[in-house]
Formats: structure tokens, sequence, C-alpha cells
């Protein structure tokens, strides 16, 4: 991975942009290209922009080409597991249609796509033979993401675990640690061409959301269960590092992290020590064993006999030194200690998810993540927003997402002014498509899905986004599907 360049640059004022994204052409998601350029001249000629997807969101094609069921297949099927009672059978049906989609991503002016590989795909059980037609959808991808100049980030595990692993026990069985190294193994080997290896895609989020609440595959809810899991799903990490290391894959490797700075929602004690406990469990339960090769105290002690078995030599495995670690970012989050949902303001603007939009929390995490820890260098491996958005003549006008976008970029121009190593940016996501238990209700994309026709539009978002990346780009060899901006 090549070295920022922008340290020492000159901090534009960012009060322009935000009074540009107020004006009411903006309402339409028109930003002045002259305040798209100035936000950019924050950012290094190699800073990497790229979009993210995962495999299971948008691929659709369940039972083509040897394919195996995955807990998420499993999960759909849950009556009242899936709030619109959706599935992923189809979503955007990206594999049928890879070469429009790679000619969609190319026509944005990325540097960098950020993909997932579904396990289930290249081998259907999790253990046991491969699947040659999955693996060589994945080479195709690849090697069309070359052709076309975009560096490949893949992620490994981005939560679509083969069921026959469910099975024999999932991720609280220490042996699917072991099944996932084989996997990565293999792709590193089989696959040429991937520049960047993420293993694992937000543990927390599988451990606690599958296996704690229960409210994602494989809706387990037991907590020391989950701590069982998020300890494997670690060493597995670790594991699948060495070994893609030693089998001489080249490119970079590391570790996709969720985190949100929390804050306590008011100044009571009380809330303060939730607070921090929130800390523990979410951020250093994560960025501890990593980086400084142990659990925090606290939160041990919190877990008590909820914390899981540790053998000799894991916490060495897992604190392998990484070529970088990925960081997504959404929003704050708020810690009370009576449990209550925090109450916002009429003045918070909150997305359709109902996260409240807080882009200066990037910043602070940024800043506090370099503080508190040796770090390698940094990328923003997803962040974006669902909007309600509306389709009228072929146009979708994001002005809310847009401004998201803008102001999170500006966040992370702040975190490198004061500076924090961070090489890239990925928006969440390339697509509308299928957001877990919120099926296909929730759009998060930047380009709209229409899920009847399965037809493609870019919203006012990716158009601002490509003139953020190529301003000079000729509009006569503009790809098709992309307007200019007005
Ligand atoms: C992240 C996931 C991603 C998507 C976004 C909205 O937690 O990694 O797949 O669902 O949230």
């Amino acid at each position: 991975m090549k070295a920022l360049s922008s340290s020492g640059s000159a901090t534009p004022d960012a009060a322009p942009l935000a009074a540009a994204a107020e004006r009411p052409d903006a309402a339409r998601g028109a930003v002045s290209a002259q305040h798209l350029a100035r936000l950019r001249s924050r950012f290094g000629q190699d800073f990497l922009w790229g979009v993210a997807t995962s495999a299971f969101q948008i691929e659709g094609a369940v039972a083509v080409d040897g394919r195996g069921p995955s807990i998420w297949d499993t999960f759909c099927r849950i009556p009242g597991a899936i709030v619109d009672g959706s599935n992923s059978d189809v979503s955007c049906d990206h594999y049928h249609r890879l070469e429009a989609d790679l000619d969609l991503i190319a026509s944005l002016g990325v540097g960098a796509y950020r993909f997932s590989i579904s396990w289930p795909r290249v081998q259907a059980l999790g253990r046991g033979a491969w699947n040659r037609a999955g693996m060589d959808f994945y080479r195709r991808l690849v090697d069309g993401l070359q052709q076309r100049g975009i560096a490949a980030h893949a992620t490994l595990y981005h939560w679509d675990l083969p069921q026959a692993l469910q099975d024999s026990g999932g991720w609280a069985a220490r042996d699917t640690a072991l099944r996932f190294c084989d996997y990565a193994q293999h792709v590193a080997r089989e696959i040429d061409g991937i520049a960047a290896i993420a293993t694992v895609n937000e543990p927390w989020v599988v451990a606690t959301l599958g296996h704690e609440s229960g409210i994602f595959a494989p809706g387990i809810r037991n907590r020391a269960t989950a701590m069982r899991v998020s300890h494997h799903l670690l060493l597995g990490h670790g594991l699948a590092l060495q070994a893609m290391r030693s089998s001489g894959y080249r490119g970079a490797l590391g570790i996709v992290l969720n985190q949100s700075p929390v804050h306590p929602a008011t100044d009571s004690d009380a809330d303060r020590s939730r607070a921090l406990l929130e800390d523990g469990l979410t951020i250093r339960w994560y960025m501890d064993p990593l980086f400084r090769g142990a659990y925090p105290h606290d939160v041990l002690d919190h877990l008590g006999s909820d914390a899981p078995p540790v053998e000799e030599g894991d916490l060495r495995t897992i604190a392998q030194p990484l070529d970088y670690l990925g960081i997504n970012y959404y929003t704050r989050s708020l810690a009370s200690a009576s449990g209550e949902p925090p109450q916002h303001g009429p003045q918070v603007e909150l997305t359709d998810m109902g996260w409240e939009v807080y882009p200066q929390g990037l910043t602070e995490l940024l800043l506090r993540l370099k503080r508190d820890y040796a770090l390698p260098p940094l990328y923003i491996t997803e962040n974006g927003a669902a909007f309600r958005d509306t389709i009228e003549g072929g146009q979708v006008h994001d002005a809310p997402r847009v401004r998201y976008l803008l102001a999170h970029i500006a966040a992370a121009a702040d975190a490198i002014d004061r500076g924090v190593d961070l090489r890239g940016y990925f928006v969440w996501s390339l697509f509308d498509n299928f957001e877990w238990a919120s099926g296909l209700s929730k759009r998060f994309g930047i380009v709209h899905v229409d899920y009847q026709n399965l037809q493609r539009t870019p919203k006012d978002s990716a158009l601002m986004l490509r003139q953020f990346l190529r301003p000079c780009a000729d509009p006569v060899a503009a790809p098709s599907g992309l307007r200019d901006t007005p």
C-alpha cells in the first residue's frame, strides 16, 4: 500500500462546503464543483477512494452453480426474522450481472472496490471440496477489476457462514476457526491479483447481534456463546493471517471493525460508567487483543463466567502484525445505565435506520485510536447512510446522503490533518441491497436498484462522487447510466 502524501496541506475552511450543502440547489444533491475540488484537495493523490458491498447482500443466485446454503439463507426463512419478510435469493442479482456492474463501478472513477467472497459459494459445506464455479466467479471479478484499473479489496467473512458449519457448532466451535484458516489460505493462493484481504468484517456484529441479541443469523441468544464466538473469530483471523502470509500472498492483510465513539447519555456517574463498559465491549474487546495481545480487564471482570475460554498461545496468534485496519463508521452511540434508547431532540438528524448523523464522531474516533494503539495504516472501509429515496423520471435526488457523505469525508480530512495515517475511504454502499434483518426496506446505495426489474440508477450521490473523483471526466465518454451533475 502506498504512502499518503497529503500531510502538511493547508486546511480549507469546511464552512463553505457546509453552506453549499444548505443551499436550495443542494436539495437536489448539486454541490458546486469548486467545493468538491476544495474538499478533494485535502487528500493526497495516493489516497484510495472506493465503494463497498458484500456477497450475501448483492449477489443473489443463492442456489446456482454449486453454492451451498449459508446461515443467512436459513435465517431469512424464519418467520419474522426479516422485517419485510424478504430474502436475498435475488437481491441485486449481481452474480448474473457482473460485467455491467464492473462497468458501473469503473464509471464512478473509484480506485478500489471492496467486496466479499461468499464462503459457501467457494466451498459449499465449509470443509472438503472446493467449488470451481464459485472460485471462477471471483476470478472473473478480480480480473475484471484489474482490467479496469481498480484495486480489488476482498473480505473473506462478511457473515455468510456455510450452514453446514453452523450445524456442527458454528463460530462457537473452535474448529470453525481452523476451517476458516483453510478457506482463507485457499482463496489467497488460488485467486491472483487481490490487492488487499480483510479476514473478518465486524466481529462484534457477528458475536453480539448474531449470538447474544439474536437479531442477526444464526439467531442465538446466549452471552457466553457470543463471547466464545468473538474469541474464535479473532483466533480465525490470526490463524488465517499466518496461513496467508506463509503461503506467499503478497498483498495487504487486515481486519475490519465497526466502531462508534460511546458517549454517556447524561453526565451522571452511572451513565459514564455504562459508557466506559460499552466502549470496552465494542471497541477495546477487539482492539486490545489485536494490538496489545490481551483482553481488557474491566470487560473480563464484567463478563465473569461468560468470558471465553482462551488457550495458551491464542492471544499471540490474534496479535499478528497487520498491514492495515479497516474501520466501519456510521454514527456515535449513546450509553445510559437505564438501558433506555436515547431521546434525540428535533435538531438531531437521523437516517432511515434511526442512526444519528454525527460526522465529528469519525474524527474523534480516529484520533482516539491513534492515541491509544500502535496502529497500522487505517482505511474507512464503510461509511454511508440509508434514506428514504424516491426515484422520479430516472433520477434520485438523495440530498441527505450527499450531505452525509461530504460531511464525513471532511471529518476524515480533519483526522488526517491531525496526524492520523488514513489511506482510504469506501462508501457503503455501491448499491441498494439486502440490509440484513431490515431486508430490502433500507436503501444505503449510491446507485438505486429497482427490485422489480433490477435496473440500476445512479443517485445524485453517485454523480457527486464521480465529479469529486474525476472532475475533468469527459461527459461524452461517460458510460451509460451516468448523467452529468446539474
Ligand atoms: C455494516 C455492515 C454492512 C451494512 C452496513 C449498513 O454493519 O458491515 O454489511 O449492513 O452496516
